[in-house]
């Protein structure tokens, strides 16, 4: 399942993280590769760890800690820095599965990857292609957002970027382990989540069968989380 997750970044949002990285350093995106991902990657990405890419990888952490469809929809136990990349003149990666277990150089901190993010940082009608194309059980599913939106989509899935035939495309892009390690599971809940917060719109929040839910949620949750 796809999730998008509109408004991360607001305009100011979106302004600051440009400033930020427009002026770091970029290089070939093949460094941070998988062998079979090189093979397909046309790109260039910001160098990981660098004084920009750690700035900019902040404020979209603390957007994203202020996100709650985020936070519903991922349930998000550990976030692998974000990182940025940027495509123009024909670039574009073909089809490949991001690793399973993403290790950050030069420290202990090693996730399990089950959700894949971007976050788009260019107006869509400023370039052509760039779509990020996603392969799941319906088809494949084409994925182009407005500035400062995201989409979560599950790291075991085949996905490409569709060449950038003019202009520019930038976004960040990053890993995340969740609580909740299997997809049907983390989905059930955030349909059920989803439903008592519609539930409660109408019944208050301290109705009595909201309550009930709500436990039932937490019940869930608990069962399913691994820390
Ligand atoms: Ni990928």
């Amino acid at each position: 399942m796809l999730i998008e997750i509109p408004a991360v970044l607001d305009a100011a949002g979106i302004a600051e993280v440009r400033g930020v990285i427009d002026e770091g350093e970029w290089v070939d995106g093949n460094v941070t590769s998988g062998h079979q991902s090189a093979l397909a990657k046309h790109n260039t990405q910001l160098v990981e760890a660098s004084p920009a890419a750690r700035k900019a990888g902040g404020l979209i952490l603390d957007a994203l800690g202020r996100t709650p469809l985020f936070i519903a929809a991922a349930l998000p136990h550990s976030i692998y820095p974000p990182l940025f990349n940027r495509y123009q003149g024909g670039q574009a990666f073909g089809n490949h599965v991001d690793n399973a277990v993403r290790i950050q150089r030069g420290s202990n901190f090693r996730i399990r990857s089950d959700l894949s993010a971007t976050l788009f940082l260019e107006d869509p009608e400023s370039y052509d292609g760039g779509e990020l194309l996603i392969e799941h059980n319906f088809g494949t599913q084409a994925v182009k957002l407005p500035a400062g939106h995201m989409v979560l989509y599950p790291a075991s899935s085949v996905h490409r970027v569709a060449p950038v035939t003019r202009g520019r495309r930038t976004a960040s892009f990053f890993w995340l382990q969740s609580m909740v390690r299997d997809t049907e599971s983390r989905q059930l809940l955030f349909g059920l989540d989803t439903a008592i917060q519609q539930v409660a719109q109408t019944l208050g929040h301290s109705d009595e069968t909201v309550i009930r839910m709500t436990g039932i949620y937490h019940n869930l949750l608990r069962k399913w989380t691994d820390l």
